[in-house]
């Protein structure tokens, strides 16, 4: 065994030279990695013993991809064009063995070998477009060289890993080998190479073509998904210029594009958001040494929308439920939803319906609180009233075995005070599912004063094993998500109020990124939420939308009128009852600019998320955007809250909410913590 440097051994097996890097945690293109690539092959090449090398991994992946923390600092050490030059020139045969994932230039790396070899676990991707970027490395003429343009187009725009098998089909892998034995697999594949002499195959060699059509369609298919991002438009064009041009003049293509990306700020902000959630999972005082409880079963109280959604993510984890309802008849009716859900997925070719009668087969329903007893984690989802919570927590309290988690689904209320209903606070957490529960993948996770680190260790793991994205947040009114949302309202309802029409504020924050702005988002949601027709009285916009019967999309009228194809159009009526309010209130409404719409609705969060972590709701100013993206549609290539407020500068933030104040009053109050940073010329970064 030759160490070529701290992650690169040399080894040969007879004729066969094997390289193996070993960089965990997931063997990412380090500059060590790079040298220790380059000087590697530059010694098997140069091993005259050496026919043909195999590139091999230890550790739990393939090299998956660039190592992003290295992106905006200079660069050192071999390039990865160094190294793939080297390979793709050897006069040796170059066989990548993948387990794992070989990601963005681990695949790259894996393209200009001559062949590649997997097991059956393996995947492979072009990921980068979700960090705002393009494969840079080549990836994006070599990849359409392989699988055509049509699946190259959809694999970059989507980052999506595909199968060892699929990719099989697709030539991508030449051979898939037996599990866990890769390294005989591939050394074996090695020697067939030489025995039937078969071709140094140069991916950049081959030919593809494809009807102009094709992008045209792509391009009018997935604009909805695309907008505002730039790097989709980026991967496609690479992949026009792979169709159109030779394969160098492609390269310069994808380096350009790559360039313009990687320096631009929606991958600053992409990447930023790609730490950001794995650093949301690190709990500072709940190390991995705190033990985990296993949660073998789950009991779920109220079958509504919410109970549904929140059972099915442990359904389709494999994870049985029990729900309880206090009727048949809305017990029956919850049941048939989740069924019908599932149903919908089968016939959408996404499950088969084997899986829908096995999740359902793991499903049961009871009328009894007592059925529940031998359930190790138990939520409540029911409506958002202190005294029925505190009331089903104290019977919960005397039925739930010892040890058992006692989660609320609240979305504001007070955890601890739900807590101390039981005479076991230290197992009460509160666990704010977003609805729809079963695609939203935000998992508030509510620490309460007693809340034992156990039981916050096992929610934070359960978050991973149900495919959510946990934050651990702290007891105030409404979190950290809807905490900050209720500015954001109070802001638009205010807007409203002083002349702006409700499609003007949608606009501009669908403008921003939002897949809509919030009064679409009531008409979506129903504006009858918490409304009542017997306490109506006229006195908001919203109650007189609701006594008209104008509740939103599902009656065809809310803020916006709706058509059969439930397309929405501003409202002259709506905008009639605004005008009404106006006169009425003695305001004269005037016209207000885009700017101020954005600036009062989105500094005002910023201010209420400094707030937030002031009073240290929040671990970190990253945890909060990781809410807001996950939780409420924040355009990622903006990363979040706090990053953009970093991002255009505290002291401007700063000086348009002193603005603001200085007309509106204290609404805008700078928070301390706001003033603090500014005034140091920091950033939420440097907390
Ligand atoms: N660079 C630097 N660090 C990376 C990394 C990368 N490419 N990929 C993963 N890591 C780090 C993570 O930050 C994490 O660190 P931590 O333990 O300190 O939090 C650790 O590796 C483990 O990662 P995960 O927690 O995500 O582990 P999983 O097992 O859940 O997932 C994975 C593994 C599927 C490889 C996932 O980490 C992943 O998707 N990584 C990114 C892959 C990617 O986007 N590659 C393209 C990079 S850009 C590129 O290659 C440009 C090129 O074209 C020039």
């Amino acid at each position: 065994m030759a160490a070529i440097n701290s992650v690169t051994d040399l080894v040969r097996e007879g004729d066969i030279a094997v390289i193996t890097l070993n960089s965990p945690p997931v063997n990412a293109l380090s500059s060590n990695v790079r040298d220790g690539l380059h000087d590697g092959f530059k010694a098997a090449i140069e091993d005259p013993d050496a026919k043909a090398i195999v590139l091999i991994c230890d550790g739990r992946t393939f090299i998956a991809g660039a190592d992003i923390s290295e992106f905006g600092g200079a660069s050192k050490g071999a390039s990865l064009f160094d190294v793939q030059n080297l390979m793709e020139n050897s006069p040796k045969p170059v066989i990548a063995a993948i387990h794992g994932t070989a990601l963005g230039g681990g695949l790259e790396v894996a393209l200009v070998a001559h062949y590649r070899v997997a097991v059956p676990s393996a995947k492979v991707g072009l990921p980068e477009v979700n960090l705002g970027l393009l494969p840079g490395a080549g990836g994006t003429q070599r990849l359409p060289r392989i699988v055509g343009a049509q699946k190259a187009l959809e694999m970059m725009t989507s980052g999506s890993h595909v199968g060892a098998k699929a990719a099989n089909a697709m030539g991508l892998v030449d051979e898939v080998v037996e599990e866990g034995k890769l390294r005989e697999g591939a050394i074996a594949f090695a020697k067939r190479v030489l025995a039937e002499n078969l071709p140094l195959k140069k991916v950049r060699d081959r030919e593809v073509s494809a009807d102009p059509q094709v992008f045209a369609d792509f391009r009018k298919a997935n604009a909805r998904k695309f907008r505002g991002f730039k790097a989709p438009e980026s991967n496609i064009q690479c992949i026009e210029a792979a169709v159109n041009l030779p394969f160098d003049e492609g390269l310069k293509v994808e380096r350009q594009l790559f360039m313009e990306l990687v320096t631009g700020a929606q991958s600053a902000a992409q990447r930023y958001v790609f730490f950001a959630e794995r650093q949301a999972n690190k709990i500072p005082d709940v190390g991995p040494e705190v033990e985990t409880l296993p949660i073998k079963s789950v009991g779920v109280i109220g079958a509504g929308t919410m109970g549904g959604g929140i059972s099915m993510n442990f359904l389709n984890a494999g994870i049985p439920v029990k729900i309880v309802e206090m009727k048949q008849e809305a017990l029956d009716r919850g049941l048939g939803v989740i069924r019908k859900n599932y149903e919908n997925t089968a016939k959408k070719g996404r499950l088969t319906q084997d899986d829908v009668e096995k999740r359902m087969a793991a499903l049961s329903g009871s009328l009894e609180l007592s059925d529940l007893a031998d359930c190790d984690l138990i939520i409540e989802a029911v409506f958002e009233n202190m005294e029925i919570k505190k009331d089903i927590f104290a019977k919960l309290d005397k039925i739930a075995k010892p040890g058992a988690i006692l989660a609320s689904n609240t979305s504001y209320l007070n955890v601890d005070e739900i807590a101390s209903a039981t005479s076991r606070p230290e197992s009460v957490i509160g666990l704010h599912f977003f609805s729809p529960a079963n695609v939203m993948r935000l998992l508030e996770i509510v620490r309460g004063d007693k809340t034992s680190k156990p039981v916050i260790a096992t929610s934070m793991k359960l978050a991973k094993t149900i495919g959510k994205v946990g934050v651990l947040v702290g007891v105030c009114p409404g979190f950290v998500g809807n905490r900050m949302l209720s500015q954001r309202q109070q802001q638009a309802q205010a807007l409203v109020a002083e002349g702006a029409m409700p499609w003007d504020v949608d606009r501009v924050l669908y403008d921003f990124g939002f897949p809509m702005g919030p009064f679409a988002m009531s008409d979506l949601a129903g504006l009858d939420i918490g409304w009542s027709a017997e306490k109506s009285s006229s006195s908001t916009i919203r109650e007189v939308l609701c006594e008209m019967d104008r509740r939103g999309q599902k009656t065809g009228a809310g803020y916006y009128d709706y058509d059969e194809n439930r397309n929405a159009k501003p409202s002259p009526v709506t905008e009639k009852i605004i005008q009404d309010f106006a006169a009425k209130a003695g305001t004269n409404p005037r016209k207000i600019e885009d700017d101020e719409i954005l600036e009062r609705t989105i500094f005002t969060m910023i201010n209420e998320g400094a707030k937030i972590l002031e009073e240290g709701k929040a671990i970190r100013a990253s945890d909060i955007d990781i809410v807001w993206i996950n939780g409420y549609g924040w355009p990622v290539y903006r990363g979040g809250p706090m990053h953009y407020a970093d991002s255009i500068g505290l002291p401007k933030v700063l000086e348009r909410l002193k603005h603001y104040q200085a007309q509106m009053g204290d609404a805008f109050k700078p928070a301390a913590l706001l003033e603090k940073l500014a005034g140091e010329g920091k950033g939420f970064k440097d907390l």
